[in-house]
């Protein structure tokens, strides 16, 4: 027991991170990439969502060193990555309803749009999480998808952080979880989008599409496209009268996207503010995020005292891709707690809310 305790902290590998430039030829650095997804190893790449582990999504073996490295729990599904429509059929079988899946992707394709569909006898079940579906996207970045033609293989995907804290954007967010861990890094510079992926299932025929998590494409571009009405998961309903989560995918229950601070999540500023004093009356050490339009009230009411922390953002979008890396920025200067005052639910701004929320999940 103990020995293997050890064994599991050990470094298992040195951990490079090599930035790719030439991605349209075969590189030498592409190849090394490529050679080390088709030897069922895990390779951290960027994506325009965040960062993602990826390994061989036809290989148990590859799979399982995700979940190694991440510390993910065994029955929470992994995205798998497409480059091509040819190897979306690979990984699917029987698609109950291709018109929709065809119209979602020809519109959103590549890009921040995840599709639940039955999955094909290739996608062995450590993939999926026992599941009989597949989670599975384009996404949109040059060396992302270089990676996964180069090797020729579907390549899953989960994001590149320890399971439960914030998803990386950046390279170095990924090496401060996995050095050690993982062989390689692609450095891609900084994730565009911020958000993890839209995830929508539309593998019950009999049922409305549903969106399991909100991203950067909304419900009413989805709807928009589709032509018919979709739903969405709303996690504010997700308690049981026993206090218990309600998965309907399996990563909705685990508290998530959070640092180590504790996170206070306020729809108003005055209790934004009220959060604040109290907080500060127990000299604890604060980072505070809100839009750029309430400074001027934080100022005028001289709250700002100098060693608080402070991120303000002037739009939903600056702050989609700005939210995960304030958040670990505010754990390495070791603030004890986070207030956000955030009530937007317009745009990107309903997929923002969701991950606050549950990084406001107590412990
Ligand atoms: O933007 C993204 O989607 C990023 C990048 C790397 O592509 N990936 C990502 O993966 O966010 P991950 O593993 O952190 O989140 C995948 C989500 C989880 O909530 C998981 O439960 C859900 O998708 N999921 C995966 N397969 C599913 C399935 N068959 N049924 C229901 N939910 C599924
Ligand atoms: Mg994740």
């Amino acid at each position: 027991m103990v020995f293997s305790l050890v064994n599991n902290q050990e470094k298992k590998y040195t951990t490079k991170i090599q930035s790719i430039t030439n991605f349209s030829n075969l590189s030498v650095e592409m190849r090394e990439a490529a050679d080390l997804i088709k030897s069922n190893e895990v390779v951290a790449f960027p994506t325009e969502t965040v960062y993602g582990l990826g390994a061989n999504a036809f290989s148990a073996e590859a799979v399982s060193k995700i979940f190694q490295a991440k510390g993910r729990p065994a029955d929470n599904p992994i995205i798998v990555h497409v480059f091509s429509y040819e190897m979306f059929i690979q990984v699917t079988s029987e698609i109950a309803r291709l018109d929709l899946v065809k119209k979602l992707q020809k519109r959103f394709w590549p890009g921040p749009l995840t599709l639940i569909v039955q999955k094909s006898n290739q996608v062995p079940y450590i993939t999926t999480g026992n599941l009989e579906t597949v989670a599975v996207r384009m996404p949109n970045n040059p060396i992302a998808l270089a990676l996964i033609r180069e090797s020729n293989l579907p390549i899953a995907a989960p994001s590149a952080n320890i399971s439960g804290s914030p998803s990386p954007t950046t390279a170095l967010d990924v090496f401060e979880d996995m050095n050690g861990k993982i062989p390689l890094i692609i450095d891609g510079g900084k994730s565009e989008i911020g958000l993890e992926s839209t995830v929508l299932d539309i593998s019950n025929p009999v049922k409305k599409p549903i969106i399991l998590r909100p991203g950067k494409i909304t419900q009413s571009e989805i709807e928009e496209c589709l032509g018919t009405e979709v739903e969405i998961f709303d996690i504010s309903t997700l308690k049981t009268g026993n206090g218990e989560v309600k998965a309907r995918s399996p990563g909705m229950k685990y508290r998530h996207y959070a640092p180590k601070a504790e996170v206070e999540l306020l729809s108003d500023f005055n209790s934004f503010k009220a959060m604040f004093n109290e907080k500060r009356m127990k000299k604890d050490k604060i980072g505070l995020i809100l839009d750029n339009k309430y400074l001027s009230r934080l100022k005028t009411e001289s709250l700002l005292a100098s060693d608080v922390q402070l991120y303000h953002y002037s739009t939903l979008e600056e702050f989609a891709s700005n939210l995960y890396f304030k958040l670990r920025e505010m754990d390495k200067k070791q603030v004890s707690v986070i207030i956000i005052l955030f009530n937007e639910t317009t745009g990107i701004g309903k997929a923002i809310q969701n991950r606050l929320l549950k990084a406001s999940t107590k412990k």
